[in-house]
């Protein structure tokens, strides 16, 4: 009777040191990814207008540098137009408009930098359900980007085309 009770004894004690540490394991576990998705989500004012990425300060533009912009569109031919066509939906939005709706830093920080945006910038989490498809890296420059930049402003003063 003596060792029936003490084996009782150690296999409670066993279910509750199992039961202890399984807790402790939950608790743990649970706080993790709720702490990431708090500084996910915590994007600065600047981030939230101008994108996440390497361009952080303003970028001040002149009148359209038309022989920049000439470079941009052979860029944006070889490496956006698979993705964005000017005036219609494709596998991405519509381009033309872009400079009228996203600041000069913001399209230059998705250029650069889409894997993040897509992650972090609720605006483009929102395409992305939408488009369901991740825009990705196109492996350009920051002085490529740029060009993009000035072609993208060109072609908002263009007529929409029905192509
Ligand atoms: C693989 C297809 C693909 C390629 C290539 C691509 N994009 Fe995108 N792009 C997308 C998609 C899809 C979105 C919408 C967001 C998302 O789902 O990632 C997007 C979003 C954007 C946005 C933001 C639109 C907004 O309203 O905020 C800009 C700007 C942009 N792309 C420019 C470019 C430029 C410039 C290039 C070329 C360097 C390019 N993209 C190459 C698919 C692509």
């Amino acid at each position: 009777m003596k060792n029936f009770a003490r084996i009782v004894t150690v296999l409670i004690s066993i279910v509750l040191m199992s039961c202890g540490s399984n807790k402790e394991n939950t608790s743990q576990e649970t706080s993790k990814p709720g702490q990431q998705s708090i500084s996910d989500s915590e994007l600065s004012p600047w981030e939230t207008t101008h994108g996440i990425g390497p361009v952080k300060t303003e970028i001040t533009l002149g009148k359209i540098d038309n022989s920049l912009a000439v470079q941009g569109g052979k860029i944006f031919e070889m490496k956006c137009l698979a993705c964005h066509k000017m005036d219609e939906r494709y596998v991405g939005p519509p381009i033309r408009k872009i400079t009228q709706t996203r600041t000069p830093e913001y399209i230059m920080n998705m250029i650069l930098n889409p894997d993040e945006m897509v992650k972090k910038h609720p605006d483009v989490k929102k395409l992305l359900a939408e488009y369901m498809t991740p825009m990705t890296f196109q492996n350009v420059t920051h002085e490529e980007a740029r060009a993009i930049l000035e072609y993208l402003r060109l072609i908002a003063q263009e007529k929409t085309q029905s192509n």
